[in-house]
C-alpha cells in the first residue's frame, strides 16, 4: 500500500475530526489529499470558519499555521507535517526589529504610523501590529487593505516585503517619490521627498522566489511567445509588475487562466507547482512559466511521508508537529487578523 492510499484510509477513519488544507504552491501528491486547497487569505478564512474539525494538518509554510492557530478556537490542533518549512521573507522582521523601526521612523519623521504587515510574516509581527492599530494584508486582499491604511491619514508602514507594498500603493496612486524604505540591518531611513512627504515606508524584505524574477525573463518570453499575456504575483518586483501585462494574487492568476479563451497564451511569473497544475488543468491553453527557476523549496517540503507520519502521530496521540502560538502573541495578532477579514 503506498503512502497515499494509507492517508486516504485515515481520512476515511477519521472523517470530520481531521482537515487537511493545502496552499496552492504544494505539490500534485498533496493537492489530491487535501480537503481544501487555497491561496494564503482563503486558507485563513477557512481554517476560521471550521468548527468541526479537532485537527488541522496545514499543507504549507510556517506563517500559515501559526495564522491558522490564531484564528481557530482553543480545542483545535494545528499541525504541520513539515514543521522546519518557513518563509525566508517572514522572517526578513522579527519584534525587535519592528519595535526599532517604529522609535527610527517616528523620531525621524515625526509622524503618526499605522503598520500593516503582509499575513507572510511571524506571529509575533501580526501582534506588533495588532498592538499598534494596525492589520494584515494578503495579495489577494491588498489594495483594499492599504487603501484603508491611507484613509488612517497615517503613514504607512508595511512590512516586511516591499514590493507588495511598492506595487499596491503605486496603483492606489502613491507615487514612488513619496515612499521611503526601511532597512532593518542598518537601522536607517531612505527617502528622496521631503520628510512631510512620505506616505509609506517599505520594509526592505522580499521573497527570493519572486524577486529574482527579472526583466529579461520578461523580454526573452515575449520573444518566443509574442501573442501570450505575461501574468506575475506581486511579490515581483516593481519593474517586472509594470513589464507584465497584469498582476496578482496567486487567486488572480488562477482566475486570469481559467478565463482565458480557448487557445489563449499565458505566461506565469510565480511558484513551479502552480504554474504546472494550471499546465495540467487547462489544457485548451498554452501555458508557460516565466523563470523556470522559480521554486519555493519549504512549500516543496512538505510530501505523503511526511504527511502521513503526522496522521499516524494523530491516531497515536503524539503531537509533535503541532503548531502552538504563545496565547498574549496570538491575542494581539487575532486583533490585526480580524481588522484584515473585516475588510475584505
Ligand atoms: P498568496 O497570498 O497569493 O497565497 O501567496 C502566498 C505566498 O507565499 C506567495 O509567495
Ligand atoms: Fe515565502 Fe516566497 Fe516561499 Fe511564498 S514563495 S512561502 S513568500 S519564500
Amino acid at each position: 500500500m503506498t503512502d497515499l492510499d494509507r492517508i486516504f484510509e485515515i481520512k476515511k477513519e477519521m472523517g470530520e475530526e481531521l482537515l487537511i488544507l493545502a496552499h496552492h504552491y504544494q505539490s500534485d501528491d498533496i493537492i489530491k489529499t487535501a480537503d481544501f486547497v487555497g491561496d494564503s487569505l482563503k486558507l485563513a478564512q477557512y481554517a476560521q470558519q471550521n468548527k468541526s474539525a479537532k485537527y488541522i494538518v496545514f499543507c504549507g509554510v510556517y506563517f500559515m499555521s501559526e495564522t491558522a492557530d490564531i484564528l481557530t478556537e482553543d480545542w483545535q490542533k494545528v499541525l504541520q507535517p513539515a514543521i522546519t518549512a518557513g518563509c525566508p521573507m517572514a522572517d526578513m522582521a522579527d519584534k525587535e526589529q519592528a519595535e526599532k523601526a517604529w522609535e527610527v521612523i517616528t523620531e525621524e519623521l515625526g509622524c503618526d504610523i499605522v503598520p500593516i504587515t503582509y499575513v507572510n510574516s511571524k506571529a509575533e509581527i501580526k501582534a506588533f501590529c495588532g498592538r499598534h492599530g494596525g492589520t494584515t494584508v494578503t495579495s489577494g486582499n491588498a489594495v483594499k487593505v492599504v487603501d484603508w491604511g491611507i484613509k488612517q491619514n497615517k503613514v504607512i508602514l508595511f512590512l516586511p516585503d516591499r514590493n507588495l507594498g511598492r506595487n499596491t500603493a503605486y496603483d492606489l496612486g502613491i507615487p514612488l517619490e513619496n515612499m521611503a524604505e526601511y532597512d532593518p540591518k542598518t537601522e536607517s531611513l531612505e527617502y528622496s521627498c521631503g520628510k512631510d512627504d512620505v506616505k509609506i515606508v517599505l520594509w526592505k524584505g522580499y521573497c527570493h522566489v519572486h524577486h529574482k524574477i527579472t526583466v529579461k525573463h520578461i523580454e526573452d518570453a515575449r520573444r518566443i511567445h509574442p501573442d501570450a499575456q505575461v501574468i506575475v504575483h506581486p511579490e515581483c518586483q516593481f519593474e517586472i509588475a509594470q513589464a507584465a501585462d497584469g498582476k496578482g494574487s496567486t487567486e488572480y492568476l488562477i482566475n486570469q487562466v481559467k478565463n482565458g479563451e480557448k487557445g489563449s497564451k499565458w505566461i506565469i511569473g510565480t511558484e513551479h507547482n502552480l504554474v504546472k497544475r494550471l499546465k495540467d488543468t487547462y489544457t485548451d491553453k498554452e501555458i508557460y512559466i516565466l523563470d523556470t527557476s522559480s521554486v519555493c523549496t519549504n512549500m516543496n517540503r512538505t510530501n505523503p511521508q511526511n504527511l502521513l507520519e503526522t496522521l499516524e502521530d494523530i491516531q497515536k496521540g503524539n503531537f509533535e508537529k503541532q503548531v502552538k502560538v504563545d496565547k498574549a502573541v496570538a491575542e494581539d495578532a487575532l486583533k490585526s487578523l480580524e481588522t484584515m477579514l473585516s475588510l475584505v
